[in-house]
């Protein structure tokens, strides 16, 4: 039998070298290394791991869209644990599908748009009761800490309309950061040896598994409590409790439970770090943040944005999508081959996992003007329209393009306008914060002086990953 025609690629044991105290940045910059080195398909090896690196937008298209359905599925990490459960972003195939369909028509761009306000007034609440206080003692404000409970806060009033206790909130935290701790990217374990690799899924924060039955328990008494009602609130729970399927039928009161925490839990994670980031950009690039600093001054004065508003906010919208560009939370799609298939002329063998970085694509010259530098203007219409399809990949792309996109730029606008009008963000210590690359990409050790709108701005500064 003749052997299948692979890509190029470094040697395994020059990739495993290349992991080495991974979990960092370094890791990414190793991949659009070979992306440099070898092309726009990359062999990546090592002793019972064959991963391909894709970085042609026509390849990531071939195994999102035109041969997803057959050929791909989604690697499932956490099919059901205390918290996820069989859900959206961790099925495939029907049960996928079916859910597809019921649960996105709560998240349609007219209906978000309606909930600027509502947006807005959960960011002040958060901001009054959380921010007020340390702005008057002067003290710092660990600023993934913040953003997480912003992001609870926003996204559990528009899912369910309600106001997280600070009780839960902490839940979500700790569960959050025990997830972070124990998580190490496939890319990182997937070449270790079996047992290391579950020794290393083992260890776990002590407060992990109190907050994991914590947030269980909410998710299952919010779902039977509002099962109960005769008349849905109009919320996103509320839409997915009404949708039906082809049948007629609605979900199950455990399917609920399940795409409740899908979206409530998962959809905080990635939102509550791009907000990190995008005040992170902001205090490294006191010109951007001046030119938003007009534009919200200009479209808004001092009060709340309406819906009307958001035309105004262009490029605060831009600066978010810049924010993503440079350091995209989930920095990877990752599928894997379920039947064989051929590419490029290369041999696909079935369980080969196929890789389109968002961190790579995101900085080649080819398709970004100085692709190292911070500038939202990557982002005006003109040049969004020029761009190829399956380039920006910062909310995946193809048939599970992420449902909460469009909610997650809505609230990043606001709160970042809300940030401006009322406050500046200074970074605490440039050199203590860390660029943590494992299921997400994350800033850790990441602190912030909160002074008053009108003191002094912080100092500038290039991004430098490295
Ligand atoms: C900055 C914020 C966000 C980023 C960067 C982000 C990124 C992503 C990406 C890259 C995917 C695709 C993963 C893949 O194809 O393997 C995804 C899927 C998903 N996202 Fe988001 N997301 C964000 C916010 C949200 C929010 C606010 C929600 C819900 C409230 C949400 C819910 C989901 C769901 C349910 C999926 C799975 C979709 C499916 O498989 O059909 N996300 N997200």
């Amino acid at each position: 039998m003749s052997q299948p025609r692979r890509p190029p690629g470094p040697s395994a044991l020059s990739f495993m070298w290349s992991l080495l105290g991974s979990g960092h940045a370094g890791n990414l910059e190793a991949l659009l290394d070979y992306q440099r080195r070898y092309g726009d398909i990359v062999w990546l090896k090592a002793p019972g791991f064959s991963m391909y690196l894709l970085s042609n937008p026509a390849y990531i298209k071939h195994f999102l869209v035109d041969n997803a359905v057959n050929n791909y599925a989604k690697p499932l990490l956490n099919q059901r644990g205390i918290v996820m459960g069989h859900a959206l972003s961790t099925s495939n195939g029907a049960y996928w599908k079916r859910h597809r369909r019921m649960v996105q028509t709560a998240f349609l761009r007219e209906r978000l748009n309606a909930v600027v306000p509502r947006i807005s007034r959960e960011v002040h609440r958060v901001l009054d009761l959380h921010w007020e206080p340390r702005v008057r003692s002067g003290e710092p404000l660990a600023l993934g800490r913040e953003m997480s409970r912003l992001s609870v806060s926003v996204l559990l009033e528009l899912i369910c309309s309600e106001s997280p206790s600070d009780e839960l909130c902490d839940a979500v935290f700790s569960f959050l950061r025990g997830s972070l701790l124990e998580a190490s990217s496939l890319l990182v374990r997937a070449p270790l040896p079996r047992a290391l690799s579950r020794g290393l899924k083992k260890w776990r924060h002590p407060d992990f598994l109190p907050a994991a039955h914590r947030i269980d328990a909410f998710a299952r008494e919010l779902v039977a409590r509002r099962l109960k009602l005769p008349e849905q609130p109009d919320d996103l729970l509320g839409q997915m409790i009404n949708a039906r399927d082809e049948k007629g039928e609605g979900m199950s009161e455990l399917e609920l439970r399940d795409e409740f925490v899908d979206v409530f839990y998962g959809g905080h994670i990635s939102t509550g770090i791009g907000l990190s980031w995008m005040q992170y950009c902001l205090a490294r690039h006191p010109e951007v943040a001046e030119r938003m600093r007009d534009e919200v001054e200009r479209t808004l004065g001092g009060r709340s944005p309406e819906t009307a508003d958001l035309a105004g906010l262009q490029y605060v919208g831009q600066v978010f999508d810049e924010t993503l560009r440079h350091f995209p939370p989930a920095h990877g799609l990752l599928r894997i081959a379920t039947r064989e298939d051929t590419l490029a002329g290369h041999d696909v063998p079935v369980g080969t996992q196929m890789l389109a970085s968002a961190y790579v694509m995101h900085r080649l010259p080819e398709f970004w003007e100085q692709p190292e530098a911070f500038h939202p203007e990557h982002f005006s219409p003109e040049q969004v329209r020029k761009r190829p399809r399956f380039v920006y990949l910062a909310f995946g792309g193809g048939q599970r393009i992420c449902v909460g996109s469009h909610l997650a730029s809505l609230i990043a606008i606001v709160l970042a306008s809300a940030l401006a009008q009322r406050y500046r963000l200074e970074l605490v210590s440039e050199r203590s914060i860390r660029f943590v690359a494992r299921g997400t990409f994350h800033p850790a050790n990441l602190w912030v002086k909160v002074l008053p709108a009108r003191e002094a701005a912080a100092p500038a500064g290039r991004i430098n990953v490295a």
